[in-house]
């Protein structure tokens, strides 16, 4: 029976079983660094095909690096205990798999040394997070995208989403589907939750890397694709 699946403090188990002390510093304070993977059914191959792992995993132990928390494991085991929490749920369908790094100690104060480290994993089944065929209406956010001189946005930090919460909330409740965020200048940074490119004179142009965006492994695929 195919359910949703966790890693957490070193036991694979079911999701529904993961529990964490109230005082977890991550929740206290946001701090933690994920990465938010698509695992794809493929139904030809009877498996699950998990979107550039490696890259997913090199930038969750940069985000920990920026953040402090150790993740002493190569990107190559965390692959391996990503694919494990994936093969144990069992889903025959498209899943959204979420490995986070995070500040695990039960600690008062917004320090990074010298608090507990962890790293957990879940897989759920999830769908198209937006509809990739209707088109988006997307509005130009009110709030602005949080500098990098703040929170670094090359890390993909928790507490940075908060951000990113606003600015979707924000145009959600307006009639829209997702926000474009500017930089404190006025210029586009990035989605709530996405990159930018546009296609301008037969190029594809997105803002430069010191716009306050994340390093989209996306965004690399379509030019990749673009290239070829
Ligand atoms: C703020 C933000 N920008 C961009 C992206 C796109 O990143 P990627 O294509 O690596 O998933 C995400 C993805 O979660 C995001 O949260």
């Amino acid at each position: 029976m195919p359910r949703p699946f966790c890693y957490l403090q070193k036991r694979f188990i079911p999701l529904e079983e993961a529990r964490l002390p109230v005082m977890t510093h991550a929740f206290l304070y946001g701090t933690a660094v994920f990465e938010g993977v698509r695992g794809n059914w493929s139904d030809e191959r009877g498996e699950t095909l998990i979107f550039r792992p490696i890259e997913h995993f090199q930038r969750l132990k940069q985000s920990a690096h920026i953040m402090h928390i150790g993740l002493p494991q190569s990107a190559e085991e965390l692959s391996d205990i990503t694919a494990q929490v994936v093969a144990k749920a069992g889903f025959h369908e498209d899943t959204y798999i979420r490995p986070i790094a995070y500040k695990s100690g039960e600690v008062i104060g917004p320090k990074l040394d010298g608090v507990e480290d962890d790293f957990m994993c879940f897989a759920i089944p999830f769908g198209n997070y937006l509809d990739p065929y209707a088109g988006l209406r997307c509005q130009t956010s009110t709030w602005r995208r949080v500098p990098d001189t703040s929170i670094p946005a090359r890390a993909k930090v928790n507490g940075l989403y908060v951000n990113s919460a606003l600015a979707k909330t924000e145009a959600v409740e307006n009639g829209f589907d997702e926000a474009i965020m500017l930089n404190d200048d006025g210029h586009v940074s990035e989605g709530s939750g996405e990159n930018l490119v546009m296609v301008r004179h037969g190029r594809l142009i997105t803002p430069a890397r010191s716009d306050n965006v994340l390093e989209g492994i996306t965004l690399d695929s379509v030019f990749e694709l673009a290239r070829n």
